[in-house]
């Protein structure tokens, strides 16, 4: 296969964790036969400090013409504490999720298990949690109409029947493919929007026999999440739910520098870690480049190339077990490894294997 890659790396540690990525996407095409092209472009901060725009046209373009975006990180601390700051790396983000059609978030929530005691959770709870949330991400309150003057102000959380539709397909494509058990989050028993989720929900269920779907109000699920996690295969939900409880799995497992994710839709796939861009790390080579590494695997994944998916996981799990690991995550007098020994490790094993 030939692919054409556009490469964002972005602001604070992206361009470090971007480099291994890259490279052992290098390391898996090679071994497989594939070859790719690599093209770079400008986001989020370092976008603009370059052209004044967190997303550029040029970027676009690039992103459009490309297969797949490999995408690390935004965020800057110096427009966090600007509150006049007129634009902010994340609008980079949201202009590259709405531009590119991105409506599907996949976001796995795993445990890795000799991470587990990092779990804030016990481990009886967490351990065997593998679970996926399908975040809607062009719709909701994020791209509803807004406004705001000194005594009033609202976003709207609109869905259309097809917004919904889409992205409950992609929810049922994923439980075919894994334990055949969907749940609907909404808050049907408050929200319009959610009502309208729940009856094209049960309209679609009705399609799929084969898959158990169950409802859960929001509330509910961000609870079951602490106390039982294992209770779920696959979640669907809108784009503010989803935000805030990506955030919550992303930490129920331990490892949250590993999670990867998925943004799939009209356009170009990206694929990115599901951590930020932490800008107090930058340049220090501690970062870890699990998370930017197993989003290169669900890259291959997205285009069928499930053996190539499947040795770059091997070769995460072998790194992990042979305590080859970022400081955050190393074992009490284990050798501390660098981001770029991490990878390099990674990429030796993927040649040797
Ligand atoms: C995420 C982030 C973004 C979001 C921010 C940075 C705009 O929190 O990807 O979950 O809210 O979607
Ligand atoms: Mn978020």
């Amino acid at each position: 296969m030939n692919l054409k890659i556009a490469v964002l790396p972005g602001d604070g540690i992206g361009p470090e964790i971007s480099e291994q990525g890259v490279n052992v996407m290098k390391a898996v095409c090679e071994k497989f036969g594939h070859t790719a092209t690599y093209e770079y472009a400008l986001c989020g901060a370092a976008a603009i400090d370059a052209v004044g725009d967190p997303f550029p046209e040029e970027t676009f373009k690039i992103c459009m013409d490309a297969d797949a975006v490999l995408f690390s990180a935004v965020g800057d601390p110096r427009f966090d504490n600007d509150p006049t700051a007129k634009v902010r790396p994340e609008q980079g983000l949201l202009a590259m999720r709405m531009k590119l059609g991105l409506y599907a978030n996949i976001r796995p929530i795993e445990t890795f298990d000799c991470l587990i005691h990092k779990s804030p959770l016990k481990d009886e709870i967490v351990r065997g949690a593998d679970f996926v949330c399908i975040r809607e991400l062009t719709g909701g309150m994020y791209f509803g109409e807004k406004y705001q003057d000194n005594d009033k102000a609202y976003d709207t959380n609109a869905y259309t029947r097809h917004e919904v539709e889409r992205i409950l397909e992609v929810g049922y494509e994923f439980a075919a493919r894994r334990n055949k058990h969907l749940t609907v989050v909404d808050k049907a028993n408050v929200l319009a929007s959610s009502r309208l989720w729940r009856q094209v929900a049960k309209e679609q269920e009705v399609k799929h026999p084969d898959i158990k779907t169950d409802y859960m109000f929001v509330d509910n699920a961000s609870m079951r999440m602490i106390l039982e996690p294992t209770f779920f295969d696959v979640m669907v939900t809108e784009n503010t739910f989803g935000d805030i409880l990506t955030d919550e799995g992303s930490c129920i497992t331990g490892s949250m520098g590993l999670l990867p994710s998925a943004s799939t839709g009209e356009h170009t796939p990206v694929f990115e870690p599901v951590h930020g861009s932490w800008p107090q790390a930058k340049g220090l080579n501690i970062a870890n480049p699990l998370a930017q590494i197993l989003s290169v695997a669900m890259l291959f994944e997205y285009f069928n190339l499930m053996e190539e998916g499947k040795l770059i996981r091997q070769a995460v799990s072998a790194s992990l077990d042979a305590d080859v690991r970022t400081p955050e995550i190393q074992v009490e007098g284990g050798a501390k490894y660098g981001t770029k020994e991490v990878g390099a490790w990674i990429v030796d094993y993927i040649r040797k294997a």
